[in-house]
């Protein structure tokens, strides 16, 4: 077990007096390619990260869920069960393990009283998608522990109703998905609207690298329900349910006609050439066709700069400077945006020097605090050994 699951494990034998019946782990993700398709019904092309949240479990005599953080700033509590939850705006992390209690009762779940202990290591407000790691190994753990049998996608989708519901984040599906479903050594395909998954091998000749480019994500809320809107209301424009129903050619037959304005065109045309790369980087993946796959990444990232606007210029910055460096295949933001990281797919013989490059060509541009990791495709959710 490594460091953090060895963390929880303590954590709990320090908070209740006993060791834990298991500890279980949900990775944190970095989106490869499908950036703002999820919630256009469309397709996505994420990795699970070898960082995420470790929760230590045992069931207990109470009717409560009680909760021991290992990171001591962060207070113990005790939620009760079958009884309607209000969210404490204190403690924005309960509210996250609220709403995981609170969907799967509503689900009609028979919760059993559970003792946690959470250790992670996502960095939280990077866009790595710590919150969907947290849902998910809860939901997890709750359900082993009343041995409710449920498949992996029934997870992220509950993970993604605490988090729509509950917490009051309108994301999409690919956060939950990927951390419940990925597979070690995989990228995951996933069709936003069927939920099908298809697992395609990462080549052994790449490396991944994400680079936090420090900036925090102001704002975020506001400006991803704007693009959501803008989206819905181009799929209206084009009288279809999802964007992922139009084509290229019909987008620009609406435009002409006059039924989008050319900023609605400029939104909408991301979505539908951004599905058809995702899908493209798949097959590239599939061939070992590394190259195709870097320039379908640059691509991603241009259009999510110049027609989607969820860039910054920190993440651009990054990009670029990935971009100027040797071995570097193609480079994008990944995730919401505005702020957060980037992600890089990088020849692995390069990776080591480039790693360090890339922090320094950085600092020349930004004094923010950017931190770069290598990661290799992990497992999703699961039980720790
Ligand atoms: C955030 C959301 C996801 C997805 C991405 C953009 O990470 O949580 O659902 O929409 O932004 O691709």
């Amino acid at each position: 077990m490594d460091d953090c699951g060895a963390r929880a494990r303590r954590c709990f034998e320090e908070s209740f007096g006993r060791g834990p019946r298991e500890v279980v782990r949900a990775p944190g993700r970095v989106n490869l390619i499908g950036e703002h398709t999820d919630y256009n019904d469309g397709f996505c092309l994420p990795i699970a990260i070898d960082r995420g949240m470790y929760i230590a479990w045992d069931v207990s005599a109470h009717d409560a869920v009680r909760v021991y953080n290992a990171d001591p700033s962060l207070p113990s509590t005790s939620i009760p069960l079958r009884q309607p939850l209000h969210k404490e705006p204190e403690t924005p992390w309960y509210s996250y393990i609220q709403g995981c209690i609170q969907v799967l009762q509503d689900a009609g779940v028979e919760l059993r009283g559970c003792d946690l202990a959470l250790c992670g290591d996502v960095p939280m407000g990077s866009g790595l998608s710590s919150s969907a790691a947290l849902e998910v190994a809860t939901i997890f753990a709750l359900l082993r522990a009343c041995e409710h049998p449920l498949s992996l996608q029934e997870v992220a989708v509950l993970a993604q109703r605490a988090e729509n519901t509950f917490v009051g984040v309108q994301c999409g599906i690919l956060d939950q998905l990927s951390s419940a479903c990925c597979r070690a050594g995989h990228a995951m395909l996933m069709d936003c609207r069927s939920l099908e998954l298809q697992h395609v091998p990462m080549g052994d000749d790449v490396a991944v690298v994400i680079a936090d480019t420090g900036k925090r994500r102001g704002l975020v809320d506001s400006a991803y329900n704007e693009r959501r809107s803008q989206c819905e209301m181009g799929a209206r424009a084009l009288a279809v349910s999802h964007l992922r129903d139009v084509t290229m050619q019909g987008l620009m037959m609406a435009h002409d006609q006059g039924a989008l304005d050319t900023l609605a065109k400029q939104r909408c045309e991301h979505v539908v050439a951004e599905n058809g790369r995702t899908r493209a980087a798949a097959a590239c993946m599939r061939a070992g066709d590394s190259d195709a796959l870097g320039l379908l990444m640059d691509q991603s990232h241009a259009d999510l700069r110049d027609k989607f606007a969820v860039t910054c210029p920190e993440l651009d910055h990054m990009v670029a400077v990935a971009r100027s460096l040797p071995g570097c295949l193609g480079a994008r933001m990944t995730g919401a945006g505005f702020g957060g990281c980037t992600v890089s797919l990088v020849q692995r013989d390069a990776a080591e020097d480039f790693v360090p490059a890339l922090l320094a060509g950085y600092a020349q541009y930004s004094p923010l605090p950017a931190a770069v990791y290598v990661s290799a495709a992990a497992p999703g959710v699961g039980v720790v050994a």
